[in-house]
């Protein structure tokens, strides 16, 4: 009997926390085969706002591959934007060498913040098919052979498969559903039972494209026997990085490093930050450092109290200066 590839693994994209620094070190630990970059609106890039906006698309080459996913509203920089990542203007922008690209292009349609579908941008899109067909046409007209992808929900107010359909008719390269309603924002389960449905209309609509389940999953182990059971292709995990940045090795040693390693590690994330966003840029202050004191910092003894002392430095040398004296 013919074995089935394994599910691929995808690093989720999550705003002001997965950027270049934190995929370094998710990929420094346990690589995941997949990485998206934040969301940047594209509205914003074609501006004069741009310069502030190229922080979200920064990367390096200990990272990847990586997807640079896109939000907005109006389809001609969609267009735009793909057009300057496929052509490498973008990436030579960011500093990068000539070899070096992004691998694919995804929109945001799952967004559920209040700020971007009171606009009628990301999730709102679910409610405005015109407008997300010529979102996606004008995408894949900048991005010539370059793979475009979507990353949505399974409806707005409610479960909708009629959303996902229309997509699917899209032929896209990759569809990544986050199997909640805008609605539902994360208060309530994901809806991995959806998938079976969800991947029979894949196989008679668009059998091409990879369809990538998302929601909950906190281990490879889980999201290899999610896969395994609705026959899908590819894995996405977002929040369970924040208690296992090993999250996407097979059998993860996170819960056997010893306090020293685990200051090894932010100190390691620290110093990544320090180079990447010197305060004299004020691309990400230093409070950005906080939400992942607790990744690290935690479960052994004396954890809270140096917790909350990292949390009140004010400058990356003296957190360095407190981690190694920890
Ligand atoms: C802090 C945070 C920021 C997020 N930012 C984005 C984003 O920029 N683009 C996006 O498509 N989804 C974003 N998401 C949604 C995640 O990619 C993912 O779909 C969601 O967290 C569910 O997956 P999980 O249960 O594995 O975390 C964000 C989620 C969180 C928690």
């Amino acid at each position: 009997m013919q074995k089935k590839p394994k599910p691929f693994f995808v690093l989720a994209p999550m705003d002001d926390v997965t950027d270049t620094v934190f995929r370094q070190i998710v990929h420094y630990c346990a690589p995941a085969d997949l990485y998206f970059t934040e969301f940047v609106n594209v509205d914003g890039l074609m501006s004069v706002g741009r310069p502030n906006l190229l922080k979200k698309l920064q990367f390096t080459i200990n990272e990847g591959p990586l997807i640079a996913q896109l939000w907005g509203l109006e389809p001609k920089n969609y267009k735009a934007v793909a057009e300057q990542i496929v052509d490498g203007s973008l990436t030579r922008e960011l500093g990068l060498p000539e070899a070096v690209n992004f691998v694919g292009i995804d929109i945001n349609m799952g967004c559920p913040a209040k700020s971007e579908v009171k606009i009628g941008a990301c999730s709102a899109l679910i409610n405005n098919r015109p407008l997300a067909r010529e979102i996606i046409q004008a995408t894949r007209r900048g991005a010539g052979n370059m793979p475009v992808s979507v990353k949505t929900r399974v409806g707005f107010s409610e479960i909708d498969l009629s959303w996902i359909e229309f997509l699917l008719g899209f032929e896209l390269d990759m569809l990544t559903i986050h199997w909640r309603t805008r609605k539902e924002m994360s208060k309530v389960s994901a809806h991995w039972d959806l998938a079976h449905e969800v991947m029979e209309m894949r196989n008679q609509i668009s059998p091409k494209t990879k369809i990538v389940g998302n929601g909950d999953v906190l281990t490879e182990k889980q999201g290899r026997e999610l896969a395994d059971k609705y026959n899908l292709d590819g894995i996405m995990i977002g929040r369970g990085v924040f208690h296992n940045p090993y999250v996407f090795a097979d059998e993860s040693p996170w819960h056997k490093k010893s306090k020293q390693e685990k200051i090894e590690l932010f100190t390691k994330h620290v110093k990544l930050f320090a180079e990447a966003w010197p305060p004299e840029t004020k691309s990400r202050p230093i409070v950005t450092l906080n939400k992942f004191c607790k990744i690290y910092i935690s479960d052994f003894d004396g954890a809270k109290e140096l917790r909350e002392q990292l949390m009140s430095a004010d400058s990356t040398d003296q957190l360095l200066e407190l981690l190694d004296k920890a």
